[in-house]
């Protein structure tokens, strides 16, 4: 378990110090998977960095496993960091080193004799798909495989908590869900909890448990990451979904669309919905009650950890006054809805 109490960080001397972390409150439960996300600049980098003293805090406590890692000396810190792994998004191997000897790294510093070693590093090979590639030289791995040695190697102490600094951000889709199944495996396998920071929210549907969204080196919203995906509580957390969710219209709609309702009466609405308000019946429901003719121009539909969330634009064509009743029922479900514009 991870406990961030009261976390802040500024960077510089005091007149003109940036403050990349300020009174951060946060829990990673053991075993569990917990995502950070924010923008560039958010502070996400120092926040994982302070976990393991990379970065000092300037005040808070840092608890791994209940020991305050800001409270130990040097000696008593090295050993501490036996039980944090990180992996970073440029993998940071050592290129004259081989994947074997790359994963052997850490163990050496450690004392382990040569025979320990491969006992400890045969397995790791294994579990990351790298046994027919030890003894090959980082300069001749894909992007994917070099993760895969920066995993090994992260493991080759037996953490209990893994850090992720951006660790998928310079891989490509389907490389990114390869390693990330490798994490997810990591967690279920050997009960490691994981504490993973992402500009993405594609990162956060696929593994996490719980995500923490951060802004201006504040945390702005926890949660869970069902709730999180289909009702955010604050606004940027609104706008991170819209934007993970966007679709952009197309373009034969786009030249249709006017801003200005007054000459042209049909409203083009877009609708997110979730498992509390599944659209289709609703959609049904609407055009019923209210007479109207609901087309659909375009949708998406997300599973996310077993919820519904979806998006919808849709053009509502009757009667003015039925057409704004149906929009003051959408809004009565709560439903995140907005009139992207009008149509003839
Ligand atoms: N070593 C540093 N010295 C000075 N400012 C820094 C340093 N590292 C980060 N910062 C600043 O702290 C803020 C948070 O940075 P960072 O933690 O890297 O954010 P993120 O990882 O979310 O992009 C930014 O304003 C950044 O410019
Ligand atoms: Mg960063």
């Amino acid at each position: 378990m991870i406990q961030l109490e009261q976390l802040s960080k500024f960077y510089g001397s005091d007149h003109d110090a940036i403050c990349a972390l300020n009174n951060v409150d946060l829990t990673v439960p053991k075993g569990s998977i917990t995502g950070v996300i924010g923008v560039s600049g958010a502070g996400k980098s120092t926040l994982i960095r302070c976990v393991n003293m990379l970065e000092r805090p300037s005040s808070g406590r840092v608890l791994v496993d209940g020991q305050d890692l800001t409270q130990l000396d040097a000696p008593a810190l090295r050993k501490a960091r036996h039980d944090i792994g990180m992996i970073f998004q440029h993998f940071n191997l050592l290129d004259s080193r081989t994947v074997y000897q790359n994963i052997a790294f850490p163990l050496e510093l450690m004392g382990f004799d040569k025979n320990a070693m491969k006992e400890r590093i045969t397995p790791l090979l294994e579990l990351t798909g790298l046994s027919d590639k030890k003894d090959r030289y980082p300069s001749a791995l894909s992007g994917g495989q070099k993760q895969r040695v920066a995993i090994a190697r992260a493991l080759a102490s037996r953490p209990k908590v893994l850090l992720c600094d951006e660790a998928t951000s310079a891989l490509d889709p389907q490389t990114t869900s390869s390693i990330l199944e490798l994490l997810r495996e990591i967690n279920q396998e050997l009960g490691l909890t994981i504490l993973l920071i992402t500009h993405e929210m594609e990162v956060v549907k696929s593994i996490c448990d719980s995500v923490a969204l951060i802004s201006g080196g504040e945390l702005v919203e926890t949660s869970k990451v069902g709730p999180f995906f289909t009702a955010p509580s604050t606004k940027l957390g609104r706008e991170f979904l819209e934007e993970f969710l966007r679709i952009d219209p197309p373009k034969s709609l786009l030249d249709r669309l006017s801003s200005d309702g007054s000459d042209k009466p049909y409203p083009v609405i877009r609708i997110i919905f979730n498992d509390e308000n599944v659209a289709s019946p609703l959609i049904s429901q609407l055009a019923r009650s209210f007479e109207l003719d609901i087309s659909i121009l375009q949708a998406k539909i997300e599973d996310i950890q077993g919820h519904t969330l979806g998006l919808m634009i849709a053009e509502f064509r009757g009667n003015a006054a039925h057409i704004e009743k149906a929009l003051a029922r959408l809004s009565d479900m709560q439903l995140s809805t907005e009139v992207l514009g009008y149509v003839d």
